[in-house]
């Protein structure tokens, strides 16, 4: 996870304080366990002389501490903490990165000839609604793909690309506007769930109703009066649905072959992100270390030569 780093390094990093838990040995000593981000990570940070500790939650420091792993996970001892003022720098796409997404999201809104669904987005995207900005910030995830500013615009873009694809051999029976249209939103409420002030994190909407459910009401918020119900009752499927099984956070399971193109399209787009991220931090390596999120080690060899 540590890039060059070994076990027994002194590490030293901006980062900051999560949460704080005072717990004790079992020879009855007191030690703290944080949980700290470095902007890319949360890192657990065991605190052996409690006295060196005066901050609190929200707090950012410069730490320095020993890495080590614990049960196969990484875990760091601090040494010293100080306050800083410097800013935790965020994993970002860079400007040119997201210019190029904003063409592509401009050149699949023009395939668009649904007038009702052309001119939904254009309203959500309305500068005066602030969400424009917001969709082209947001990252995709806390950890899982895609989690770096501009994370949500680039999902949003490859999983509409990939669906449209895909239609070109199945494409009896898709409305392709209904499709794209549902591809571009179907993670809108992203942009809720996640905060990137200091680090990116869950807000508390995003902990309590999850990215499906507010996508549907930042939808239905901005949806006009007499926008076509056949229509909103497709769209708000295709977002309610777009995780696939109940098990995985979806409310319905894909009903429409629209549905199902934006599903598939969405694992291929998200399984395929985290792949890069694993194949990004371990170029050589023929496997990835175990990927707890998607409870596997990613076979990494096959572009090895
Ligand atoms: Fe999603
Ligand atoms: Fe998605």
């Amino acid at each position: 996870m540590f890039d060059g780093i070994n076990e027994g390094d002194v590490i030293s990093a901006i980062v900051v304080i999560k949460s704080v838990l005072k717990q004790t040995t079992k020879s009855s000593n007191e030690y703290l366990k944080l949980t700290v981000n470095d902007g890319k990570r949360d890192i657990p940070v065991f605190v052996w002389d409690i006295d060196i500790f005066s901050f609190k939650v929200n707090d950012i420091v410069k730490l320095k501490g020993t890495y080590s792993k614990f049960n196969d996970k990484d875990k760091i001892d601090a040494i010293s903490f100080e306050k800083t003022n410097q800013k935790i720098k965020l994993p970002s796409l860079s400007k040119n990165e997201i210019n190029e997404y904003i063409e592509k999201y401009y050149a699949l809104r023009k395939k668009i000839k649904d007038e009702d669904f052309s001119n939904l987005l254009d309203e959500i995207f309305d500068p005066k609604n602030h969400i424009w900005e917001q969709y082209i910030t947001a990252p995709a995830a806390k950890g899982n793909h895609e989690a770096y500013l501009g994370g949500l615009l680039q999902h949003s873009i490859t999983v509409t690309e990939i669906a449209l694809s895909m239609k070109q051999h199945v494409s009896e029976f898709v409305n392709q506007d209904l499709l794209i249209t549902g591809c571009l939103l179907h993670d809108i409420g992203k942009i809720k769930e996640y905060e990137y002030s200091t680090c990116i994190d869950r807000t508390t909407s995003g902990k309590l109703i999850g990215h499906v459910s507010l996508g549907v009401m930042i939808v239905s918020r901005l949806l006009p009066n007499d926008f076509p119900i056949k229509k909103s009752n497709e769209l708000f499927h295709l977002i309610l649905s777009h995780q696939g099984k109940k098990e995985w956070g979806s409310l319905v399971e894909p009903l429409m072959k629209e549905a199902v193109i934006l599903h598939q399209s969405d694992m291929v787009g998200s399984y395929s992100g985290r792949f890069d991220k694993n194949k990004n931090e371990n170029k050589n390596s023929l496997w990835s270390n175990y990927d707890e999120n998607y409870n596997r080690s990613w076979y990494l060899g096959s572009t090895i030569k």
